[in-house]
């Protein structure tokens, strides 16, 4: 089968495509044939090798750790899928899935209604799932709350606009002046072009800030929460696991940091909201899976207005 393999950690010129044997599905698993891949920031931070302590020595690796396709073969005791069903599943950061095919545990993968495209829906768990998780687990999210999103244009931005929204909440998006239009039309109520106005400088109060392109601190945000305010980062680092310690010490606002945990029932309802309209995938470019290189570049420009795709099988 043809994949796009990494033999070496490097820039976007290490995705080579190769022809690799189609993986045997084991006991517990199923083997998708993929006609979507997401592009997620963190497979280029995969690709530099800035995981690398996280993960096997062994090379070559494919990437893509999230996919949609249709269930070619089902491994042994595998009861809750069937041949031909169209499926999505998350691989984790050993990745495999910019592939023409891929096995998966059976209990990562989940079937998807016929009203949504494969296109949409191997974006539904990192970007998707961020956004649910991000905002009612860590955010305390209620009807109601004024909730601001920062970066509110991106994979994850576009999904947590329109979530918080569905879960009934005020939103306030944060964009370049290019993305108002497109995250005015996801439903949000007030709109801000940081390149004109530092929403951290403004006396409006929010019950959560929701970084989610991770370049604001607890620090700036401060004051721009009500009393017991949440910020919400999700681009983990060491300043903001100690500040978020800290803020655990004491009462009143706080800062959390947020790592995705895979949680099917989680991703159930982010499927549901797609499935019932009441949040659309936005997704700017499709690139074929030659031209994935080009993909991994355009996403580290972190100018993606929501997800970008791979179509593989097509
Ligand atoms: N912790 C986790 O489990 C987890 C899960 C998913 C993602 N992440 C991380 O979250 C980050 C975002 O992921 P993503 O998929 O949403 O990325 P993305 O799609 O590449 O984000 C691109 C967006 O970021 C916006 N942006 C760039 N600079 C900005 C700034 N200074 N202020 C406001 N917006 C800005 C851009 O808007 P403009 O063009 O308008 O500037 C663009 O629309 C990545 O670092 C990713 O690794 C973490």
């Amino acid at each position: 089968m043809k994949a796009a393999i990494i033999e070496q950690y490097g820039g976007p010129e290490v995705l080579k495509i190769a022809e690799v044997s189609k993986p045997v599905p084991g006991p517990g698993e199923v083997l998708i044939k993929v006609f979507a891949a997401s592009v997620n920031p963190v497979d280029w931070k995969i690709r530099k090798g800035n995981l690398k302590m996280m993960l096997s020595k062994k090379f070559p690796k494919i990437l893509g750790i999230e996919v949609s396709g249709i269930v070619e073969e089902l491994g042994e005791n595998v009861h809750s899928l069937k041949k031909g069903q169209r499926v999505f599943a998350g691989k984790g950061y050993e990745g495999g899935g910019y592939a023409e095919y891929v096995k998966a545990e059976a209990g990562r993968t989940i079937a998807i209604p016929d009203n949504i495209s494969h296109e949409e829906a191997c974006t539904m768990a990192v970007a998707g799932m961020t956004a649910l998780q991000g905002l009612r687990n860590k955010g305390k999210i209620k009807p109601g709350m004024d909730v601001i999103i920062n970066g509110a244009s991106g994979g994850v931005g576009t999904y947590a606009v329109q979530i918080a929204k569905a879960l009934g909440a005020k939103v306030t998006a944060v964009c370049s002046e290019k993305n108002l239009e497109l995250v005015k039309s996801l439903g949000a109520d007030v709109l801000i072009d940081y390149k004109k106005t530092d929403f951290t400088k403004l006396p409006k109060k929010y019950h959560i800030v929701f970084d989610a392109v991770g370049y604001r601190t607890f620090w700036q945000t401060r004051k721009t929460l009500r009393k017991r305010g949440v910020y919400v980062n999700i681009s983990p680092s060491l300043p903001l696991y100690i500040t978020s310690l800290l803020t655990r010490l004491y009462p009143g606002k706080k800062s959390k940091g947020f790592m995705l945990h895979p949680d099917m029932n989680d991703l159930a309802e982010v499927m549901q909201m797609i499935s019932e309209k009441k949040i659309k995938v936005v997704i700017d470019r499709v690139f074929p899976l030659e031209k994935l290189a080009e993909a991994h570049q355009y996403s580290e420009t972190e100018r993606a207005k929501g997800k970008i795709v791979i179509s593989i099988n097509s």
